[in-house]
């Protein structure tokens, strides 16, 4: 019994390593965003949930934003500021109703991702990033940073969430 879960978890894991190595990146010569030089961390799908957004009108998009070891532990226990070493990334595609869902629930209720729209990183080094917060932006389209006039609205536009040390994301708990 215990080796049959083991070989369902090693098929599992084989499985998600497959499918994300698309969106693995941060090999050296990548690219880094202007104004902060933050690059595609390498690993950052294999990062935890920290919670799920829908923006409607133009962005009309899905998101999910998730968090590396450093920046659960401060979720979690509620820590602020954000420790240094804190990545959260922000993943997007648009929304998009799902036919097939559909046609089984009987009405249109169901919207699902369709095509990756944009990739957003946020890295805290308090030294480093001292004069935006102490934290790195980068935003990347098809895995190339975005431009610099993009890249200085990024800090500027957080500063509504100062008191969550400029994160608007909370949390979610497990249901
Ligand atoms: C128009 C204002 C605005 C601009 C400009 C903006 N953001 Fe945000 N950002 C938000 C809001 C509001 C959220 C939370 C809701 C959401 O995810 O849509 C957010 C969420 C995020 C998150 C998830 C963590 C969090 O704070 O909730 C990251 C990472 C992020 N933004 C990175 C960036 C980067 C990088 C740039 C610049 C390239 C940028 N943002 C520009 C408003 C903005």
């Amino acid at each position: 019994m215990k080796r049959i879960a083991l070989l369902v978890f090693a098929a599992a894991t084989a499985a998600c390593v497959t499918v994300s190595m698309p969106f693995t990146a941060g090999g050296a010569d990548d690219e880094g965003s202007p104004v902060y030089g933050v690059k595609i961390p390498a690993g950052f799908r294999e990062w935890s949930l920290i919670n799920v957004a829908h923006e409607a009108a133009d962005l009309n998009d899905f998101r999910v934003v998730l968090g590396n070891a450093v920046a659960m532990k401060a979720f979690q226990d509620g820590t602020l500021p954000f420790p240094d070493g804190t990545f959260i990334a922000r993943l997007a595609w648009k929304y998009v109703p799902s036919e097939e869902n559909n046609a089984v629930f009987g009405r249109a209720q169901s919207f699902v991702t369709g095509a990756p729209t944009n990739l957003e990183f946020m890295v805290k080094d308090s030294k480093k990033y001292a004069a935006s917060g102490g934290w790195g932006f980068g935003q990347f389209t098809n895995g190339k940073p975005d431009d610099e006039a993009l890249h200085k609205t990024c800090f500027p536009c957080h500063q509504p969430a100062i008191r969550h040390d400029l994160v608007f994301t909370r949390y979610a708990p497990s249901p």
